[in-house]
């Protein structure tokens, strides 16, 4: 069944911050949705409502027409629902295998026979280009690669729908080129669908289908990559001289 997550008039206020002031967004399974907006706009917040890491002060959150908004998030991810940290968190006395391994028992696949999630976990460090790392502890990565394994125990946990919260940032031009080859061509074998945060643009307008900025926690704009670095209010408000450099 194709998974169909819809953010309705979502608001997260922390105290007197309003971190997110009422937006909507839909994403089906097979789709990638870009959200960008500049720092502190309330995008990882947004990512943390969805992924059940926060509760929403205000508005639903539904999959499938199913409301997930007050459900842990342990049962989001059991849903299909998974998220990477924007600051990598594997458990760092584990290894890049027992990292995934978890990721395979506990997500939308429930493996729980270890043996098997050992290998699925195998699997799938080889296809982020991890295999060489696989029996590393985690701590012993670089920053780069731990977002790598952040990527990967997203995809070890069978998600349908993955939340990434700038997988491409601090990456040059040429890891930033054979990131979004690698993204798309799982992309394209997995199905899934996603929600890619960036702060910096390039990658989301070339992943995404469709656009969502976001500024102050309020949606501003919504289209396609085209669309949204044409729109004035967009320009105006954060893209400016970022727009006419990353243009697709
Ligand atoms: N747990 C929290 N407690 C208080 N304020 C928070 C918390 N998380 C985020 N914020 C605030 O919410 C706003 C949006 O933050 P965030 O969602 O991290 O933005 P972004 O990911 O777009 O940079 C910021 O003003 C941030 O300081
Ligand atoms: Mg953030």
């Amino acid at each position: 069944m194709t998974r169909v997550l819809e953010v309705s008039d979502v608001h997260k206020y922390f105290g007197g911050v309003r971190a997110v002031q009422g937006v909507s967004l839909t994403v089906r399974e097979g789709q990638v949705v870009g959200l960008i907006g500049p720092n502190g706009s309330g995008k990882s917040t947004l990512l943390n409502l969805i992924a059940g890491v926060e509760k929403p002060t205000k508005g639903a959150i539904t999959l499938d027409g199913q409301r997930i908004d007050r459900w842990p998030a342990h049962r989001i991810v059991g849903q299909g629902i998974a998220k990477t940290h924007q600051i990598p968190k594997p458990f760092l006395a584990m290894t890049c295998r027992e990292n995934v391994a978890v990721a395979v028992m506990f997500g939308n696949h429930k493996q729980r026979q270890s043996a098997k999630a050992f290998d699925e976990a195998g699997r799938v460090l080889a296809l982020v280009g991890l295999e060489r790392k696989a029996d590393m502890m985690s701590s012993n990565l670089t920053v780069q690669e731990r977002k790598r394994l952040e990527f990967a125990r997203v995809l070890g946990t069978g998600a349908r729908i993955l939340l990434l919260d700038e997988i491409f940032a601090g990456l040059s031009p040429e890891e930033l080129r054979a990131a979004i080859a690698l993204f798309t061509k799982l992309q394209r074998e997995t199905g899934f669908g996603a929600v890619v945060v960036e702060h910096v643009m390039r990658a989301v307008l070339t992943l995404s289908e469709r656009v969502v900025v976001i500024e102050e926690g309020m949606k501003i704009a919504e289209g396609t990559a085209n669309e949204v670095v044409e729109d004035p209010a967009v320009i105006e408000a954060y893209l400016g001289v970022e727009a006419a450099r990353a243009t697709p």
